[in-house]
């Protein structure tokens, strides 16, 4: 596998953070030159940012939680994920741009046109190479919820609806790029399917 980004998708719950970690680790140990961050965060700004993001005592306007996300995704980018990418590092991120469509614009009705233009501006026009949706139902996510939901896992079951069924409609679009992966009741099945899908890329 030559140097890739990757990014790992999914709605609440799907174990897109322990899937994508044991994907870096895997990787590692394969010999790869790879490193792995979260978005929003990666970066002090963009930690201090999802802080401000996730924290269900802030009233943030979809404009802003919008403008929020980007300027986070701008910072980590131009940081890490642009000069990884030149030294032909591969990259596994824990979300990126899309889902900011599936959030903010599916989820919340943000003009997901704007949305993709102020994508390209804080991304810098970088692009995932692969990204894995992990698919599982709403409500299964959300039963692994801890009991001190964050501001955007306090949302509504029909809110977080619309953003799975934007996810699938993203994979529909971009089928090479976006890979929808059913999470199974283990996780090491989960995760070689994953691999079978890196490897094959
Ligand atoms: P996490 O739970 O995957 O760490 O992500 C933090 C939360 O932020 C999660 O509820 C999804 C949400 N989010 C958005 O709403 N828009 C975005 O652009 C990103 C990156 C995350």
């Amino acid at each position: 596998m030559k140097s890739k980004f990757i990014t790992f998708e999914g709605s609440e719950g799907c174990g897109k953070s322990t899937q994508s970690e044991m994907l870096f680790t895997y990787l590692k140990s394969k010999g790869h030159n790879v490193i792995y961050l979260r978005e929003p965060g990666g970066v002090k700004l963009s930690e201090d940012i999802r802080l401000m993001l996730l924290d269900p005592k802030n009233r943030i306007c979809a404009q802003a939680e919008t403008l929020l996300y980007m300027t986070a995704r701008a910072q980590v980018v131009e940081e890490i994920i642009k000069p990884a990418l030149e030294d032909g590092k591969t990259v596994v991120c824990d979300r990126f741009l899309d889902s900011t469509v599936a959030y903010q614009g599916f989820g919340l009705g943000v003009d997901i046109k704007l949305i993709k233009i102020m994508g390209d501006f804080a991304t810098q026009g970088i692009q995932p190479d692969l990204t894995i949706f992990l698919d599982l139902p709403i409500e299964k996510g959300l039963e692994c919820r801890n009991n001190c939901p964050d501001r955007i896992e306090q949302r509504s079951l029909s809110y977080h609806e619309k953003v799975r069924q934007g996810y699938l409609m993203l994979a529909k679009e971009e089928p090479c790029r976006i890979k929808v992966v059913e999470v199974l009741a283990d996780k090491l099945d989960t995760q070689n399917k994953i691999r079978e899908i890196v490897h094959v890329f």
